[in-house]
């Protein structure tokens, strides 16, 4: 089948069959994170849907909108090469009338954490991600671990909406140095690795402990030995449902999370793991 480009709401409704979509949603820049997506999306559904579309709404104004990389013909070629049926790529103006008044919002839960540094990003995120399955009604969609708490919040719209779309979550692809992948690992330098690095193997070295004040010891002097290349937002060791930090106490699936600024690129991580397994 020939890869479908729709570039606005009315061609994406001629593009739809019958049988089960999935969604994949995309600000572009894909890279083999993106396509572990599309390949899970792809065993599932009859056909394949990916939005790109680089959403204002999640950045703020001192953040990096207008340098955020677009690559539109390359993620076509990589779209055609993991068999997607559609691509959907709308303008800003056709996803954001003028006269638009209503938005979604995160909650508590989107102002801890990643929210609390990033304030507004996930209002904005779950705003598009909600427009994205309404227009093209998918039964399920793809999102990658690696943004922990966006997978978290989406889940939870999912349930307090009763949206009627299963929400798959895929594993972090990293390079073989441990870097998770990520659109902006380009704008790193040859200088920047070795600092960039350091998140990973903190990450590493703070799920080999058992206790959480353990794990955030050993983790954030792993990030501290990194040196002034490293700015870090945040080290997080949370429920991965809430993202609220757990007690020295809690039981059970743990998320620990990092963000850190090297150079002018911020980049965030995460591990799972499990506390004081019974
Ligand atoms: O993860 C992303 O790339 C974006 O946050 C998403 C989910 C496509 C919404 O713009």
């Amino acid at each position: 089948m020939e890869l479908i480009v729709a570039g606005n709401r009315e061609d994406l409704v001629k593009a739809r069959r019958a049988g089960t979509v999935a969604l994949v949603p995309t600000m572009g820049a894909l890279h083999e994170g993106h396509r572990s997506l599309i390949r899970q999306a792809r065993v599932r559904a009859d056909q394949v849907v990916v939005s790109i579309f680089v959403n204002p709404l999640q950045f703020s104004p001192n953040e990096d909108f207008s340098r955020y990389p677009r690559t539109f013909d390359s993620d076509l070629d990589a779209c055609r090469a993991e068999g997607v049926d559609v691509v959907f790529h709308p303008a800003v103006e056709d996803m954001y009338p003028p006269d638009r008044q209503i938005s979604v919002s995160s909650g508590e839960m989107g102002r801890i954490v990643e929210g609390a540094a990033r304030p507004g990003h996930f209002d904005g995120m779950l705003t598009v991600v909600l427009k994205l399955f309404n227009l093209v009604q998918p039964d399920l969609a793809v999102f990658g671990q690696k943004d922990a708490q966006q997978l978290a919040l989406i889940r939870r719209m999912v349930a307090d909406f009763d949206l009627p779309i299963e929400i798959l979550g895929s594993p972090t692809v990293r390079e073989p140095d441990g870097l998770a992948l990520s659109s902006r690992n380009r704008f790193l330098s040859e200088d920047d690795r070795r600092p960039a690095l350091a998140l990973s193997r903190a990450l590493r070295a703070g799920a080999a402990r058992l206790t959480p004040s353990e794990i955030r010891r050993t983790a954030m002097a792993v990030l501290d030995e990194a040196g002034p290349g490293l700015e870090v937002d945040y080290l997080a060791l949370v429920d991965p449902a809430t993202f609220a930090e757990v007690s020295e106490s809690y039981e059970g699936l743990a998320v620990l999370a990092v963000a850190a600024r090297v150079g002018s690129t911020r980049l965030i991580d995460n591990v799972t793991l499990t506390l004081n397994p019974a």
